[in-house]
């Protein structure tokens, strides 16, 4: 399967800031003829998908959002639908973030009808699931990645419409990252629980590593078994640095 390499500006970019950063992408992509990227997505403020859609134009880097209400219209304010984001030209949209759990209190099962709802207008959610430091501490993580898979993951997932994205609270932009052994227990884990949970086949299951991704330890993290590409935060700001991590696949 190809790799998948989102990034997630976060709170992060103005107008600028896009123009640049799809400058220097367009610089190092290669010709259309050669190898062509893995599948590359970034998901820049919401404000920011426009400017981020004409400023990539043309390019294999589609757009996808950062969060999306579960309804699709309505007395919502400072809310982005789902069915917005399709129009937009998303492709993908991030749901259950640890940090909408954690700032905005979204319960996993609120992430399942987001995700619900990302799925019936088009979207492939990319649903975020990690243990906190005092979780992996206790010896839980498996047992609380079971539980959010069981959770939020929508009745409607099938092969195909929905990405996991595996993302250990304690190594978002902290520089810390697990072992690549841990990495690999959790993401086969993980595949097994959503397996049993929406009936697919394991090989159907797509999960990404999320959590201190850089340039240095992309190449390394994606070459375990069961990573099928990264959520990248702090180290997708930077163009050339953001390449590189496409270009370790
Ligand atoms: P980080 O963030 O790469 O800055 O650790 C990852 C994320 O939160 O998606």
């Amino acid at each position: 399967m190809k790799k998948i390499i989102v990034a997630n500006w976060k709170m992060n970019g103005s107008p600028e800031m896009v123009k640049l950063w799809a400058e220097k992408l367009r610089s190092l992509l290669p010709p259309t003829t050669s190898h062509q990227p893995p599948t590359t997505v970034l998901c820049p403020p919401a404000p920011l998908l426009a400017y981020a859609q004409a400023a990539l134009a043309g390019t294999p880097i589609t757009i996808g959002g950062q969060d999306c209400h579960e309804k699709p219209s309505g007395a919502h304010t400072g809310d982005t639908s789902a069915v917005l984001l399709k129009e937009l030209a998303c492709g993908y949209v991030i749901v259950g973030h640890s940090e909408r759990r954690q700032n905005h209190g979204e319960s996993s099962e609120l992430v399942s009808q987001k995700a619900a709802a990302a799925i019936s207008a088009g979207l492939i959610p990319i649903i975020c699931i990690g243990e906190t430091e005092a979780e992996r501490d206790s010896g839980q993580t498996i047992e609380v990645l079971r539980q959010q898979i069981a959770e939020s993951i929508p009745q409607t997932a099938k092969t195909g419409n929905f990405i996991l994205a595996y993302e250990p609270v304690w190594a978002i932009g902290s520089g810390k990252v697990p072992t690549m052994g841990e990495i690999a227990t959790a993401h086969q884990a993980i595949i097994s629980a959503t397996a049993q949970r929406t009936g697919l086949a394991p090989e159907a299951v797509c999960v990404l590593y999320g959590g201190s991704v850089k340039p240095e330890n992309a190449g390394e993290i994606m070459k375990i078994a069961g990573v099928a590409g990264v959520l990248v935060g702090g180290a997708s700001l930077d163009a050339e640095g953001f390449w590189k991590i496409v270009a370790s696949v």
